[in-house]
């Protein structure tokens, strides 16, 4: 094992009424003025909202309500949500939504506490959280990126094109309550991405160095069975609570930090659809189903030990005389699985309109350092060329 250092300072709060259980509670030792971040009306729909903002009041706080944050978050939202914060002296961040409401959070949890550039100095470049950012918890109404439970914050800069994530422990909320039952009116498309989007975190995890020995390796092939059977429940019986919950934690786990101890991951999968999101708004776990299985194909060669046992101990493919070829036929299968659930398998499915664009997005993006090998200009604009249709 490589050395670490691992903290994780959310508590999580897990199953069946636990907004009614807790949220009162938790809030008591923060300020009186709340901000409840949410997105475009759903959790209006669906009733969540009234069960929050009850919480909230019986707890004797004041809700100042910040809704409208967009799937993909912006800098905007964000200067926006950093203004609201400042004008009503707000005490304490609550997110109630998925990725967007909560990244979105993150950041204006930074940006209100922040005399410089939030973007620039935490966004665009590493920046160091030596002061106190507002305190954020989460109310989780769809699982998948893993934001409740890591302190990680994707945003996007509409007028540069950037859609940029960084991890910053100390944006770890601290609490987050996941009842299943909420993610239950998700509708069907997004469920798909969404758990797609966990499966590719634990699959970044998993397809990088170190090759020795490493417990991380084992725990994240047995969370990646486990993603594949559930999905597959749910895809049978989209209210199959059992595989819903399950998927609910498996998210959470695959961004909690545990998942990636030891190893050396560098997220391109992700660095190559952030750039897709950035200029086409697709959805993140759909970006990722495209992008992922020429991605694969292209490291192959530099990693052929780490898809053969991807094949043998996530597909449960026989082990055989020719390793390449068993390599290549778990990625076939992986390649299988996207299109048996009915995500998107090409470039102009996601929305991009034609080569030109492709060449553009292409080109934007900044890859990292490479684990089994570095990814280069010329290696994305191929890739991105192999799904274009
Ligand atoms: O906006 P509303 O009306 O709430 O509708 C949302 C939205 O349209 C809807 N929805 C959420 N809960 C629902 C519901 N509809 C019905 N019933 C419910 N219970 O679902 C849509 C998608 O929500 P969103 O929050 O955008 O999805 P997700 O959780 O996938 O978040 C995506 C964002 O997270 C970033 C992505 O890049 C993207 O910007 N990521 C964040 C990560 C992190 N913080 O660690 C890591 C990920 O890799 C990812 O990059
Ligand atoms: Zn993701």
């Amino acid at each position: 094992m490589n050395n670490f250092v691992f903290q994780n300072h959310t508590r999580i709060y897990f199953g069946k009424g636990v907004v009614e259980e807790y949220l009162a509670k938790l809030l008591q030792p923060y300020g009186k003025n709340v901000l409840l971040a949410y997105g475009g009306g759903s959790i209006k729909r669906t009733g969540v909202y009234d069960t929050v903002t009850a919480q909230v009041r019986a707890a004797g706080k004041t809700v100042f309500d910040f809704p409208g944050i967009m799937a993909n978050p912006t800098k905007a939202k964000v200067d926006e949500g950093v203004r609201l914060v400042k004008e009503k002296n707000i005490d304490f961040i609550l997110a109630v939504g998925g990725g967007s409401a909560i990244d979105c959070a993150k950041a204006i949890a930074i940006g209100s506490r922040y005399a410089g550039d939030w973007w620039n100095d935490f966004w665009l470049n590493q920046g160091r959280v030596d002061f106190e950012q507002l305190p954020l918890g989460v109310v989780l109404t769809i699982s998948g990126t893993g934001s409740e439970f890591d302190g990680g914050g994707v945003i996007t800069n509409t007028e540069t094109n950037i859609k940029t994530g960084r991890i910053y422990p100390e944006l770890s909320p601290n609490f987050s309550l996941l009842d299943p039952d909420y993610t239950l009116t998700v509708p069907e498309r997004q469920v798909r991405a969404t758990a797609f989007d966990t499966m590719s975190h634990l699959m970044e995890f998993y397809f990088c160095k170190p090759d020795t020995d490493n417990v991380s390796d084992d725990l994240l092939e047995a969370l990646l069975r486990a993603q594949i059977r559930n999905f597959r429940s749910f895809m049978k019986d989209l209210k199959d609570y059992d595989a819903r919950s399950n998927i609910e934690w498996i998210s959470s786990l695959a961004l909690c930090g545990i998942m990636g101890l030891g190893k050396q991951p560098d997220f391109d999968c992700h660095n190559l659809e952030h750039q897709i999101g950035a200029f086409t708004d697709c959805v993140h776990g759909e970006g990722l189903a495209v992008i992922t299985p020429p991605y694969y194909r292209w490291l192959l060669p530099h990693a052929v030990g780490r898809f053969v046992r991807f094949a043998v101990n996530v597909w449960g493919l026989a082990p055989q005389g020719d390793d390449k070829a068993l390599a290549a036929a778990g990625v076939e299968a992986l390649a299988d699985f996207i299109r048996s659930v009915g995500l998107p398998t090409t470039m102009q499915q996601l929305g991009v309109k034609d080569m030109a664009e492709l060449t553009k997005i292409a080109r934007s993006v900044q890859t990292g350092p490479g684990t089994y090998c570095k990814c280069t200009p010329a290696d994305v604009e191929a890739i991105f060329k192999a799904c274009w249709e």
